[in-house]
């Protein structure tokens, strides 16, 4: 990445560099974040608005949201429109899923929701949110749909505007088709910015585009707004036109550039989705690596949340981490796992095909292959639960071994259990959960059917293909099954010989 034409700014000095901003509102002027996010996205071919498209599993809008919420700004504007009750809908329901957690009042700005009623251009909407940004304000603006930034960068960005400047985001590409162009005049100033579709051929030639990603002084840019014409191809209000307004001023707009396509990628169509997708999924990927884990092959493997890593964790191909996860050291995923906000203890081995969602599992279990733990299973460590084993809002105390096709729910599993295979704990009566109990160091026959509410007691073993109704008492054996018979005169009927 270089910056081109910095000026001094204000924060250069060596004082600066002492209150050196771990964010960039430590400077005087305060900053106020503009998201631009009431675009249609025609060209996604959608019901569903386009910033609310998933990205690793959250809408695009939430990355965007992360970013700005990283700078500390002042305050954050979303510009919504299309589609835009759903867009304010899910972001209420997040706001208040993080408010428990969420730091003191203050500390993080609320949102503010202005609407853009037409999808007039990305100059208009940017208009509609000005109102409510202070004159003093520098504002940064963002779009929705470039989601990847890293907020280095737009530190980087807003250091290179300083107080009062305008800094443009640009990007070298190899392939700028589709984005607006960055022209320059002999001494390398930026001229203006000339979208795709209304470019000239040369113009097109031009590598270098506009990210979308700009900073300037609130007032400047109310005036500059104020003044826009809808004269281009697609007859909207383009923010871009504001860049030659500052230009013709005299002023000089610096610039950031970046030759990481992924950073600056722009979601238009699901093309650039599935780009967008592989470009943060490269991204997660490499992180863990660094941390020390061990990828099997980085484009096959999702990490959606926040993970914890202890050393030589491996991870096997087409593995989903969602959620937060905590891995402990030398926990090794097998292909095809899906683990969801689950936390797994040292050494474990989860076996290929295993889907875990809620889950706190113990060090040194053996999970699958093809295990399902569901929310609130909780297991011991030296735990084994085998395949086709389905485990929910339960405790499986150490030791215990839950080896074949197995349905274990609302169950409390004490230490060094043997579940035989096929034993289903029957916790449903078709309207209450009922919770099954089995002591320490009981057996459990195969094919065993516990109705709960039941107990089994310490020790007690269940005699294979019983149907226990009342609770079995600790030490002893018991069996619930008709007991077998032979009948030694009885012959099978058999057909009439053919004529
Ligand atoms: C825009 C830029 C282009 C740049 C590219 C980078 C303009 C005119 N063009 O093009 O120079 O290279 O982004 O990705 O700005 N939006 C609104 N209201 C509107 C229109 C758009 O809020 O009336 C929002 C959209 O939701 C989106 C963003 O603004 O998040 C950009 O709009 P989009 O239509 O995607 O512009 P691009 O064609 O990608
Ligand atoms: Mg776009």
């Amino acid at each position: 990445m270089a910056r081109t034409k910095t000026r001094p700014t204000a924060r250069s000095g060596p004082r600066a560099r002492r209150r050196a901003p771990a964010t960039a509102v430590g400077a005087a002027v305060p900053l106020s974040i503009v998201i631009l996010a009431a675009g249609q996205g025609t060209r996604m071919r959608s019901a569903l608005p386009k910033v609310l498209q998933p990205l690793a599993g959250r809408p695009l809008l939430s990355h965007v949201l992360e970013l700005a919420r990283s700078l500390d700004p002042a305050a954050i504007h979303v510009v919504y429109g299309h589609g835009g009750e759903r867009v304010r809908e899910y972001f209420a329901a997040e706001g208040a899923a993080a408010a428990p957690s969420a730091p003191a009042a203050g500390a993080r700005p609320a949102l503010q929701w202005v609407r853009q009623a037409e999808q007039l251009g990305t100059g208009h909407a940017l208009e509609q949110a000005m109102p409510a940004v202070p004159e003093e304000h520098r504002v940064l603006v963002l779009y929705a749909d470039v989601p990847l930034l890293r907020s280095q960068t737009l530190h980087a960005l807003i250091t290179a505007a300083g107080d009062r400047g305008v800094a443009l985001l640009t990007a070298l590409l190899a392939d700028p088709a589709g984005y607006g162009r960055v022209i320059r005049d002999r001494g390398r100033r930026i001229r203006r910015i000339v979208e795709h579709r209304d470019a000239t051929s040369a113009e097109r030639s031009i590598r270098e585009v506009n990210t979308g990603v700009m900073v300037a002084p609130a007032r400047a840019l109310r005036r500059w707004l104020r003044a826009l014409r809808p004269r281009n191809e697609q007859g909207e209000y383009y923010l871009t036109d504001v860049v030659a307004m500052a230009a013709r001023e005299g002023l000089v707009v610096d610039s950031l550039v970046t030759t990481d396509r992924g950073e600056v990628l722009g979601v238009n169509d699901r093309l650039q989705l599935a780009e967008a997708e592989a470009e943060y999924r490269r991204r997660r990927s490499r992180e863990l690596m660094e941390r020390g884990v061990t990828v099997i092959d980085p484009a096959r493997l999702d990490v959606r949340g926040p993970v914890e890593v202890d050393s030589d964790v491996l991870l096997d191909v087409n593995v989903v981490l969602e959620g937060p996860v905590r891995l402990g050291a030398g926990v090794r995923i097998g292909p095809n796992c899906v683990v969801q906000n689950t936390s797994i203890g040292a050494r474990t081995v989860l076996y290929a095909n295993c889907v875990v969602q809620n889950a706190d599992i113990g060090a040194d279990c053996q999970i699958g292959p093809f295990t399902r733990l569901r929310p609130g299973a909780r297991l011991g460590d030296v735990v084994h639960a085998g395949n086709f084993v389905e485990i929910k809002n339960s405790e499986v105390g150490p030791r215990s071994k839950i080896n074949h096709l197995s349905y274990v729910g609302d169950t409390t599993v004490g230490s060094d259990v043997n579940v035989g295979a096929g034993t289903i704990t029957c916790n449903y009566d078709g309207a209450n959960k009922w919770r099954t109990q089995i002591g320490d160091g009981a057996f459990i026959g195969s094919g065993s059917m516990l109705v709960a509410p039941v107990a089994i007691g310490a020790g007690a073993t269940i005699g294979a293909g019983s149907t226990i109704t009342a609770d079995a008492p600790a030490g002893k054996l018991t069996l619930a099954r008709s007991r077998q018979l032979t009948i030694e005169e009885w012959q099978r009927r058999r057909k009439p010989p053919q004529s």
